[in-house]
């Protein structure tokens, strides 16, 4: 399987790049982002592009993958509706569309969030714009599907990009093995495997 990476910088797509780089099922990685993640494997090719609103330079590279993880995203706190909307609908929306064209098989995972609100006219600014996202991805030509985690414990040293993600997880730290066991429903991992023990948790800040 040849897999395509967005977002493997942050704390969902390193998780999400290190179960591929494991998985024997997968080829290839191809990961997409402006800056790199300072790994080296024999099945990692790191596209470094910024501009996430016109893919067309790279489309030549984005095609013959089987299927895409979409990582990339921001919190929305401190953020105006149309910034986070930019980053959150417009460039998940231009790079899924090419792909989509280039790519009619492919099977395209996009990392939304619990309590997304698929009707799009709630109060709640950032459901309502993941809400729009998500429904805008099913309407494409690939096959799309949309994860909705709600509390995803870093494991392996993984460290979240965002610093208010960065302080809740240093906070919240002795508890989240608990949490995880507890509430599975409503807690995952960045590691495929469900187990975790404390030694294996994400360095505090
Ligand atoms: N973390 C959680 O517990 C959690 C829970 C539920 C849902 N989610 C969702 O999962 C997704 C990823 O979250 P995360 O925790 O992995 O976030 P993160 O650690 O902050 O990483 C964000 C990723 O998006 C990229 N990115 C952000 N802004 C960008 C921009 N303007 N241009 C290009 N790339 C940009 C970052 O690239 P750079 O390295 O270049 O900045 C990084 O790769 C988000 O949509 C989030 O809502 C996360």
């Amino acid at each position: 399987m040849r897999v395509l990476l967005f977002g493997a910088t942050g704390m969902v797509g390193q998780g999400v790049l290190r179960e591929c780089l494991l998985d024997s099922d997968v080829e290839s990685v191809v990961v997409v982002g402006r800056s790199t993640t300072g790994q080296q494997h024999a099945k990692l090719r790191e596209l470094l592009y910024s501009d996430f609103l016109d893919f067309s330079p790279i489309e030549q590279q984005l095609s013959g993958f089987d299927a895409c993880f979409f990582c990339l995203g921001v919190s929305s706190a401190g953020m105006s509706e149309e910034h986070y909307r930019r980053i959150t609908y417009d460039f998940t929306l231009a790079a899924a569309r090419v792909l989509a064209r280039l790519n009619p098989n492919m099977t395209f995972i996009y990392v939304s969030g619990t309590g997304t609100d698929s009707s799009e006219n709630g109060r709640s600014m950032w459901a309502r714009v993941k809400g729009k996202t998500e429904n805008d991805l099913l309407r494409l030509p690939f096959h799309a599907y949309m994860f909705r985690p709600g509390l995803i414990v870093p494991l392996h040293g993984i460290r979240s990009r965002t610093g208010l993600y960065r302080a809740f997880y240093a906070l919240l730290g002795p508890l989240l093995p608990f949490l995880n066991a507890r509430f599975p429903k409503y807690a995952t991992s960045t590691s495929s495997r469900k187990f975790i023990t404390e030694n294996m948790l994400a360095q505090p800040i």
